[in-house]
């Protein structure tokens, strides 16, 4: 048995969804959640610079006692997955494979993938889906737009809507079984994405798969936590107040302590 908490990362409130999915499963286990709000977005920075942010959550994340981190960041995985890996005396999860293998349970034949500029142009998501179904079409369509209106409070919004319409209008004829949400902002507005390609179409939230690798990591290290009282703490790198709005909508449990982080990377 171990207490120390999961460490989490985003660049901002879209690591929430896979911090939700993680509540529901793993609910004894306490939580360290680092938004880069300061640094927000990562879709548009370079490999590089994304790198030095992810490293820089790393390792205040092993300072805090970690046990393990969860890269809730697909812009972040695709740069940074093998170099934290490296560099991080502990595990390290990224949510591109396990969005991947979700994709590959249900014998599609042709899926798309939505992610942030970053993710699509590296070719994460296309590259490991060749390897697990060389036969799958994969259509990929960056999404970006999206992400800052997940991160503003505007999901439920005719300008939600609109924008979704907009970003999605690449699959109207394209006859697609599923969609992976390559972004983790994504989820946030699953409605207005099932509201523009219809109930058939089945979308794909890499966070289950995540935390189920998550779950059978950890035990299989003996490190599943037995505490009765969790401890949830949020992290925000920018104003703690959109984080604070996030985290009342999205984690319906609640949380701890949220508090403003001065990170500095090299
Ligand atoms: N939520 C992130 C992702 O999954 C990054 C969004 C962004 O900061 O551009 O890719």
């Amino acid at each position: 048995m171990d207490k120390r908490p999961i460490g989490i990362m985003d660049s901002g409130l879209g690591g929430l969804s896979v911090t939700r999915v993680l509540r529901d499963q793993l609910p004894a286990e306490s939580v360290i959640f680092v938004g880069d709000q300061g640094h927000f977005p990562y879709g548009t920075k370079t490999k590089e610079q994304v790198q030095r942010f992810a490293l820089a959550i790393g390792e205040f994340l092993v300072a805090q006692q970690a046990k393990l981190m969860i890269i809730a960041c697909n812009t972040a995985t695709a740069a940074a997955l093998p170099l934290l890996q490296q560099q991080l005396p502990i595990p390290v999860i990224g949510v591109i494979e396990p969005g991947a293998i979700a994709a590959t349970k249900h014998g599609y034949q042709k899926i798309g993938v939505i992610g942030t500029e970053s993710t699509i142009k590296n070719g994460a998501y296309e590259r490991t889906l060749a390897k697990l179904a060389p036969d799958l079409t994969v259509i990929s369509q960056p999404a970006q737009p999206l992400v800052s209106i997940v991160e503003h409070g505007q999901t439920g919004t005719k300008k939600a809507q609109q924008a979704v319409d907009r970003e999605l209008a690449v699959y109207d004829h394209q006859q697609i079984q599923a969609l992976i949400l390559g972004c983790t902002h994504f989820p946030f507005l699953q409605q207005e994405i099932s509201n523009k390609l219809g109930d058939n179409v089945r979308l794909i939230d890499p966070a289950f798969e995540t935390i189920s690798q998550t779950k059978d990591l950890l035990t299989s290290r003996g490190l599943l936590s037995d505490g009765r009282k969790p401890a949830i703490d949020l992290y925000s790198t920018g104003d703690v107040k959109d984080l604070v709005a996030g985290a009342d909508k999205w984690l319906p449990d609640g949380y701890t302590r949220c508090q403003h982080l001065d990170l500095r990377e090299d």
